[in-house]
């Protein structure tokens, strides 16, 4: 392969946010009552004021334009935009459609993320995704931030990690008949709860094309790809069928699949292996490990051949930039190899544009640009420059260069 990749025109180049871990004072979620109840032990502190995205959001966008960025994904709050059921808050519509304006303004693509792992406490505690009506809910939310994504938004993905909304649902189920999670492992996903997911997924693609047929409509998939030992390829396609191949082929047909990589599993003869002692790990304790992408990329390219692919997050929580750079250097060589070989990726987002609240405490440190955690200051890092340059350059470091 060449030294250079040359990414073609129109590949969205950006990073990656969610509203509960950047807003602050995200109140009517259900995150914030487990936060506040301290659901698990994984809560080790609330998200609190978060990166007080709410009001600093033109501050976050004039960076991330500055680095060089063409694109922003973040996610509207269906707690702030429906705070109990049916009642509908105009003001919280006009705050995100201001948010699509002013990216615009920036020169900005946004990408709108319709749920992104928080839902409103009312919506959680009447059932969930597992309620029947579930898909009708999502759909009422949807059309109501029609607003929001009416014009000037191209992308949408309709929920996040569906994969592990289902996982929560489950662990959920087993945290409230007074049961505890495993300590190094995540449960399956919830059956009843990935069906909703599958149906509120379809609801909201229909109802976003009818506001606005143009915006190219897929959801986002944790992809947890695998490392199989020599000769476990079968137990590693058994590991993935449940948490992950399922999520990718209820998505077969949509204008686009989002993948989310970080890190694989290792899988032997009977399952999962733990990660090695002398392995290095990344501040949420997984395996460092950027050829992550390119099985993941890889592992979608077979499953569902033909639906274009967009990385919607890729990145490593780490106190240590110079290690972030190398990781993502890693992973883009792999994805310049991927796009070489001739998988249709349409673009990159980077998790995380900020370092924010990681569902349960604000010490692993995903992000490009730091935050003071009492003045909220933001600092972009070394990597913020580096990777932002990209999207001015166009052009990929690969394995060779
Ligand atoms: C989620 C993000 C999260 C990141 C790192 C993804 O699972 O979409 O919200 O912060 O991974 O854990």
């Amino acid at each position: 392969m060449d030294d250079f990749f040359t990414l073609p025109e129109g590949f969205l180049w950006g990073a990656s946010t969610s509203a509960h871990q950047i807003e602050g004072s995200n109140t009517g979620s259900d995150w914030w009552a487990f936060e506040q109840a301290g659901l698990t032990d994984r809560i080790e502190e609330p998200s609190g004021d978060a990166c007080d995205s709410f009001h600093r959001w033109p501050e976050d966008m004039d960076l991330l334009a500055g680095l060089g960025f063409t694109d922003y994904r973040f996610s509207i709050e269906w707690a702030r935009i429906e705070p109990s059921p049916g009642r509908f808050s105009s003001e919280a519509v006009a705050h995100y459609r201001r948010m699509v304006e002013g990216a615009r303004e920036r020169g900005l693509r946004p990408m709108v993320t319709l749920h992104h792992f928080t839902a409103p406490l009312w919506f959680t505690e009447r059932g969930g995704w597992a309620a029947p009506d579930s898909g009708d809910l999502f759909a009422r939310y949807v059309e109501a931030a029609a607003p929001v994504y009416g014009e000037g938004v191209d992308h949408i993905c309709t929920i996040n990690e569906p994969n592990m909304v289902a996982v929560m649902a489950a662990a959920l189920r087993t945290l409230t008949a007074g049961g505890s999670l495993p300590a190094t492992s995540l449960p399956l996903p919830d059956e009843a709860a990935t069906e909703g997911l599958v149906r509120a997924h379809r609801r909201a693609v229909d109802t976003v094309k009818s506001y606005a047929p143009h915006v190219r409509t897929g959801w986002s998939v944790a992809n947890q790809a695998c490392r199989p030992e020599p000769g476990c390829e079968e137990q590693a396609a058994a590991y993935l069928h449940p948490r992950v191949s399922v999520f990718l082929e209820a998505a077969r047909g949509d204008d686009w699949l989002g993948l989310q990589a970080y890190t694989r599993t290792r899988i032997g003869p009977s399952g999962p292996l733990p990660i090695p002692q002398d392995a290095e790990r990344t501040l949420t304790g997984w395996e460092y490990d950027p050829q992550a992408l390119g099985a993941a990329l890889r592992h979608t390219a077979a499953t569902v051949p033909g639906t274009p692919l967009i990385v919607t997050e890729n990145g490593i929580a780490t106190a240590d930039d110079d290690r972030r750079i190398a990781y993502t250097t890693g992973a883009l060589a792999d994805l310049a190899e991927a796009m070489a070989e001739g998988v249709d990726v349409q673009g990159y987002f980077h998790w995380s544009a900020l370092d924010n609240y990681e569902w349960g405490s604000y010490r692993p440190t995903f992000g490009l640009i730091a935050v003071d955690r009492k003045t909220f200051v933001r600092t972009p890092k070394p990597s913020a420059a580096w990777l932002g340059a990209i999207g001015r350059t166009r052009v990929l470091p690969t394995a060779s260069s």
